[in-house]
């Protein structure tokens, strides 16, 4: 038996940052995780996928060259090498996450956790079962993709987003069950790969979540790259003979598309089936995600809950500030909680979007302006070879506040920190307006936006 102040089972980007954290302010952690340290984010999901996408960039750059004067032969796709490239990125972070562990004094046991009773849990690994006693347990096991039933990914024919990492050749077509998050990525990864994408979505738009001006500029941009995307439809079943078919309905017709592959991206559920939860009486919703109050607590006393397992939005960031949060509420040293959860999609051009839309500042019964600076206003995303897209911002109209922004735009995943730090910090538009932003750089957008918002951007016709 070993015993321990603090627990954490799951080594992803919540349960990692957490158990770091715990152990800069001095406290005895063990993590519990049964595969690799660095959870989905960064075995199959935010890193992997990044390091794809940045070479499937390069192929576009090659192809995109004619434009601007510069020929290129057509490039010549080798994907084990190109995954290999991937993997070793992924280990050496892996092997940093290790190697942090044991700078911090964090204990990493490898094994399967479960419950045995609230302040105790089995480890089972191949060398057996070992028992821990810990003062507080954190559950931070994420979420796995949901799957369709009857649809069930075998990782030769219908994939997940795990599976379609260890491709070892390109299918000719690949077809796309959801334009969500993962839905686009792939859809953006394997048509600049060269292979043909069908994407098919339940919902009238690609990204039903999100605002449709930002989702008609990506569906825009995915079209223009030869993605064809039907939406409205309900895939019913994929036929794998003769040759594999999917069938979906689209206004009460049945229609079906003949393909290589599959791709099912249609959400994610969390993973907390097996850890004995029912046994100690820690409550989750219908798909498994746990219930947790503002301070991270289940509905058990000293069993707390961060990252995807939990309700609330699917991103590594989210999980990582969860992470860091609950280390120093637990620690006593925490006095504020953070606002701003900013969303990066990585299609071209980049979404991103932080705090609230106009709707939902109006449904809050807020009165607010906003502005809305197209790309064509900043002369470096012309110099980048973009200019679809638009940066929106949305302000309290009586205390200028910054409440959201949205931008879909080459970097927006890097300029939507600066719209993150006005929202958490409460920023009004006056003062990001007072502020120099470096020429010719896209944070530019950022800085008109919020000149707009008071009729006074240099480089747009204000209303
Ligand atoms: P998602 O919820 O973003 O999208 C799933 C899509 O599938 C929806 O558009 C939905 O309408 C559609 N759908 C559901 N059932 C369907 C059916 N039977 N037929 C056709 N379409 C159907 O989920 P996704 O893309 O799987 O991503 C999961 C989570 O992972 C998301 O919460 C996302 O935020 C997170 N994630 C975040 C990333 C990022 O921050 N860049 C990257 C990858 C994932």
């Amino acid at each position: 038996m070993t015993e321990c102040d603090f627990l954490v089972i799951g080594a992803g980007p919540a349960g990692y940052v957490c158990a770091i954290r715990l152990a800069q302010l001095g406290k005895k952690v063990i993590v519990v995780e049964r595969e690799r340290v660095g959870g989905v984010c960064l075995n199959w999901g935010c890193i992997p996928v990044k390091a794809l996408l940045h070479a499937a960039q390069t192929v576009r750059d090659a192809t995109e060259g004619k434009r601007l004067g510069l020929m290129f032969l057509p490039p010549e796709i080798d994907l084990v090498a190109l995954y290999g490239w991937k993997g070793r990125i992924v280990d050496r972070l892996v092997r940093g996450i290790e190697y942090l562990f044991k700078v911090n004094g964090v204990e990493l046991v490898r094994g399967n956790a479960r419950f045995a009773a609230p302040g105790e849990v089995v480890v089972e690994s191949q060398d057996g079962e070992q028992r821990i006693l810990a003062s507080q347990v954190i559950i931070a096991t994420g979420s796995m993709p949901t799957v369709l039933s009857g649809m069930e990914p075998d990782g030769k024919v219908i994939l997940d987003s795990n599976s379609a990492l260890r491709l070892v050749e390109l299918p000719k077509h690949i077809v796309i069950i959801g334009a969500g998050v993962i839905g686009l990525e792939f859809a953006t990864l394997f048509s600049r790969l060269g292979v043909k994408v069908t994407v098919l979505e339940l919902e009238n738009q690609v990204l039903p979540g999100f605002d449709t001006d930002l989702a008609q500029v990506v569906e825009k941009a995915l079209d223009r790259e030869g993605v064809a995307f039907h939406p409205g439809v309900k895939v019913s079943q994929i036929a794998r003979e003769p040759v594999v078919t999917v069938h979906y309905d689209k206004d009460g017709t049945d229609q079906a598309v003949e393909t290589d592959k599959v791709l099912v991206a249609v959400g994610r559920r969390a993973l907390s089936h097996e850890l004995g939860l029912d046994w100690v009486g820690v409550k989750t919703d219908r798909r498994g995600f746990i219930k947790t109050d503002g301070a991270y607590r289940t509905t058990v006393p000293n069993i707390y809950a961060i990252g995807d397992v939990t309700e609330g939005p699917l991103l590594a960031h989210r999980a990582m500030a969860e992470g860091i949060a609950l280390a120093e509420l637990l620690a006593g040293t925490r006095k504020w909680k953070f606002r701003a959860i900013p969303s990066c999609i990585y299609t071209d051009p980049e979404v991103a979007v932080v705090g609230m839309t106009e709707k939902e500042a109006q449904e809050k019964g807020r009165e607010v302006k906003t502005s809305r600076v197209p790309l064509s206003a900043v002369g470096r995303s012309l110099t980048l070879g973009r200019s679809e897209g638009f940066c929106k911002m949305v302000v309290d109209a009586k205390t200028d506040k910054v409440l959201g922004v949205s931008i879909v735009a080459p970097q927006a995943d890097v300029l939507i920190a600066e719209a993150s730090v006005a929202v958490e910090l409460g920023l009004t538009a006056g003062e990001l307006g007072r502020v120099v932003h470096p020429h010719p750089t896209m944070s530019e957008l950022l800085f008109e936006a919020a000149e707009a918002i008071h009729g006074r951007a240099i480089h747009i016709a204000n209303r």
